[in-house]
């Protein structure tokens, strides 16, 4: 496996690979989990190359976020990238992926102030530009992103259309674990007793789902059951809890199948995101 930090040599050893593989290309800011190499896996299945970066993107971070103590244990991941037969790793530094600092944005505007980026402004700017630099270095067949943060896929998938960018999309499901908590690198800032009250994010997409399925179609209706099973639980705070349309990311009256309900909220100072397609495959892995 290749471990390559300088941007220009990963832009070349992407660019000498056999025109006729399809490259597979899994951005990460590492801290690697079972959601990250279920990508990874999907990659693997299907293109001959997997390129996988791991880069903690200071520029999708508010002045008050984790940036600093964002988990981050680069031997561990490249052990467990390499057991996954990936055969080269792109670890910039930030100096390396923003050489003159950061004069050059992607914003997606509309999209990009919605959801999370609502409460956190400048996020997916910062996402959509990191994910643009990276894939004109890789230059990627695909790009495998989860549907754990439905909103980067979404912003993602407008960037990729409006800049006709050559890549397809893959967009893998939500791993979990067994009491439905979604992965994340941020569990590892829980304590024992909010990793207890954290369950209860995934509890609230359950019961919205359930309730849709036994003919609830009205939105604020399915959302209230949401938000007082969430508002029942002293350890959580809400921070949104929506329905809305994974591709416009705008709030929708009336749940049909496919409707998104997006939730963020708070375990003690920890944010925590997830969201589930009502009538869908997602249910069933809550
Ligand atoms: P990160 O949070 O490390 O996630 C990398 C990829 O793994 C994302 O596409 C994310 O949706 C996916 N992922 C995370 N948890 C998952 C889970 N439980 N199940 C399935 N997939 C999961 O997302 C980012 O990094 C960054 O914003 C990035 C795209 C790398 C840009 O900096």
């Amino acid at each position: 496996m290749q471990v390559l930090e300088d941007p220009y040599q990963f832009q070349a050893y992407c660019a000498s690979l056999d025109a006729s593989h399809a490259l597979g290309f899994i951005p990460t800011m590492g801290a690697i989990h079972e959601g990250h190499l279920s990508l990874v896996r999907a990659s693997r299945r299907q293109d001959e190359v997997t390129a996988v970066s791991i880069f903690v993107n200071p520029t999708q971070f508010g002045p008050s976020e984790d940036l600093a103590n964002y988990p981050r244990h680069l031997e561990q991941d490249l052990a467990l990238l390499e057991k996954e037969g990936v055969q080269v790793v792109f670890t910039p530094t930030p100096e390396g992926m923003y050489p003159n600092g950061v004069a050059t944005f992607v914003d997606v505007a509309d999209l990009g102030q919605r959801l999370c980026g609502a409460s956190r402004p400048g996020h997916f700017r910062g996402v959509a530009t990191v994910v643009f630099k990276l894939f004109q270095l890789a230059a990627p067949t695909r790009a495998y992103f989860g549907q754990k943060d439905a909103a980067q896929v979404a912003v993602v998938r407008r960037m990729i259309h409006d800049l006709f960018l050559p890549v397809e999309l893959v967009v893998g499901p939500i791993v979990r674990e067994r009491d439905g908590l979604a992965l994340s690198s941020r569990n590892a800032y829980l304590s024992p007793a909010e990793r207890h009250s954290a369950r209860i994010i995934s509890r609230a997409l359950r019961i919205i789902g359930e309730a849709f399925d036994s003919g609830e179609r009205s939105t604020p209706r399915l959302l209230m059951k949401g938000t007082e099973v969430i508002e029942n639980e002293p350890g959580l705070r809400l921070d949104y809890l929506t329905a809305v349309d994974g591709d416009t990311l705008l709030p929708v009256a009336e749940a049909v199948p496919g409707t998104l309900i997006a939730v963020a909220a708070l375990v003690g100072s920890t944010r925590l995101i997830d969201n589930a397609r009502v009538d869908h495959d997602d249910l069933y892995l809550l």
